[in-house]
């Protein structure tokens, strides 16, 4: 059984989808251990507890310097044994302290067909963009915005009349079977 966390900021239907997986036998072999978030009133929290899934809340801003921000959450990790972290919809970069304590253990994913539009609002680039297509992304994480190896990705058009929440809901429902399926393939 490999362990992980799952690191997230908002509303965490990623960390949901993997956790009914988990809880539906779908995805196995996995236990997550706690969900770790930097956002105290993040909606994501209520879902960790439906499932009753641990929840450890860091706030970076109530530390010195995100070294020693992240040294608490590496000690939290080191002391629940966990193997590997799933990065969904945590809105920080990881900094140098938790990369060589997982280092090549740490996914994350992306809503766009990497290394096209990194960063924040990649579903309103793509949208602005012009581009027919876009999708999701999942890669492994290193020192750069959203440029670390890229494990898989799917794709799914753009409509011209798309809103950015439609975009958004169709680029979700791929996240919800790719991100599993490379946790799957890649953790075990
Ligand atoms: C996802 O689209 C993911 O690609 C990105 O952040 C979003 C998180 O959504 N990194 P949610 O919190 O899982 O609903």
């Amino acid at each position: 059984m490999k362990k992980v966390a799952i690191f997230a900021s908002g509303s965490g239907t990623n960390f949901d989808n993997i956790m009914n997986r988990i809880e539906s036998g779908v995805l196995s072999g996995i236990k997550v251990t706690a969900l770790y978030t930097d956002q105290p009133s993040a909606q994501c929290i209520h879902l960790a507890k439906q499932h009753g899934v641990e929840v450890h809340i860091y706030e970076p801003r109530t530390y010195p310097n995100k070294s020693a921000y992240e040294e608490d959450v590496l000690n939290q990790l080191n002391e629940e044994h966990v193997d590997w972290i799933i990065l969904a919809g945590y809105m920080r970069l990881i900094g140098h302290t938790l990369l060589k304590g997982y280092e090549g253990k740490i996914l994350n994913i992306h809503p766009s067909l990497l290394p096209k539009y990194k960063g924040k609002d990649a579903v309103g680039q793509a949208l602005n963009s012009g581009d027919r297509e876009t999708g999701s992304t999942v890669h492994y994480v290193d020192e750069g915005m959203d440029t670390g190896q890229i494990i898989e990705q799917r794709t799914c058009p753009i409509y011209q009349n798309d809103t950015k929440e439609e975009l958004e809901n169709r680029i979700k429902a791929l996240e919800y079977e790719l991100y599993p399926a490379v946790i799957q393939k890649i953790i075990l």
